[in-house]
């Protein structure tokens, strides 16, 4: 075991505003278990001590608050000379600026809790679905992970730019890769789709509606359903209500059907609309428990984000 200090970055503030350290500690505990770690300041600078084998570093360094370790010697931080090894570079996924993104950092934390959940790493040949994936945040940072990703948008244009992101992030930094673009089955009836790979691993994005899952990736199955759920105040969901709920109660079967037995449902939500217990509820009675991360951190007056994950029944 070796005494380390995880410093924790400024991007965390940005991702979990005042409740950055809180955030920090769940994913951390989430992550390696639960073990004893302090929160110390120096100056302006904020870490967490804790005892870790080494072959967890590379964990650590995937977290998605962390900016760099250091081992403590009495009371000296030495900084270690190791970094996160991702297969693109950081602009395919920090580089793209648009409306309504989600948080970079928040979303990495979002996978790092769903293959916690699930026990597992990426090179044990994982596959993620974001059914409501905007401008794909999420699956590249599944491929970052060497994670297979899938994606759903209801919006065309959102799929154009993603079209255009990666075209002008390979050419700038000489990415080896694939783009290809078409409809499902060659029809124009059925939604159009990107495909994208890279550094071994790959996404496809198909335009379409979440409550049809099951049948644009019929004959998929997933590890990870992961997704920041639409907040109402930049995106709309399809039926143009404020509440996601009415959305969720008719896209629940068909994300059912699409979870592997083990697999788990990881969303970001504002928990003012809806309130955690009334997700809680309508994932409970379709057969689903609840875990008992989460993590709330207040963004704005009226949004107070909250991470929930649930497994199917009998599976914990
Ligand atoms: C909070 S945003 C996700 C942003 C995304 N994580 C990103 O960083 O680009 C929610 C997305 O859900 C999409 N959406 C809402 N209802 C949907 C539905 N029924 N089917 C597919 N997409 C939907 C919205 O168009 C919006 O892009």
């Amino acid at each position: 075991m070796k005494k380390i200090a995880l410093q924790i970055s400024p991007e965390a503030k940005a991702a979990y505003f005042s409740d950055f350290i809180k955030v920090a500690k769940k994913e951390l505990l989430a992550v390696v278990g639960d073990i004893t770690v302090n929160h110390i300041n120096k100056g302006s600078l904020n870490f967490f001590e804790l005892e870790i084998k080494h072959e967890d570093f590379e964990r650590l360094l995937k977290l998605s608050f962390v900016q760099g370790i250091y081992a403590i010697d009495s009371e000296l931080l030495q900084p270690l000379d190791i970094t996160a090894d991702f297969p693109l570079h950081d602009d395919f996924i920090f580089g793209s600026k648009f409306k309504g993104k989600t948080n970079e950092r928040l979303t990495q934390m979002l996978i790092n809790v769903g293959l916690a959940t699930i026990n597992a790493k990426p090179e044990q040949g994982i596959s993620l679905l974001d059914p409501m994936c905007g401008r794909a945040t999420t699956l590249l940072w599944a491929m970052q992970y060497g994670i297979k990703a899938r994606g759903i948008e209801q919006d065309p244009k959102a799929l154009e730019d993603i079209h255009r992101n990666l075209k002008k992030w390979t050419k700038l930094h000489r990415q080896k890769h694939k783009i290809s673009d078409g409809f499902i089955g060659g029809s124009k009836k059925n939604g159009k789709f990107i495909d994208f790979t890279s550094a071994d691993t790959g996404m496809r994005v198909v335009n379409g509606d979440a409550r049809n899952t099951n049948h644009i990736f019929k004959k998929e199955k997933f590890d990870l359903l992961i997704s920041d759920l639409p907040y109402g105040v930049q995106h709309f969901t399809t039926d143009k209500t404020r509440n996601p709920l009415s959305v969720i109660k008719q896209c629940i079967d068909a994300w059912k059907s699409c979870l592997k037995k083990r697999g788990a449902i990881v969303l970001a939500f504002n928990s003012n609309n809806p309130k955690r217990n009334a997700l809680i509820e309508v994932f409970e009675s379709n057969g689903f428990q609840t875990m008992s991360f989460s993590a709330p951190h207040r963004m704005s007056e009226s949004i107070i984000r909250d991470v929930i994950i649930f497994k199917l029944k009998g599976t914990i």
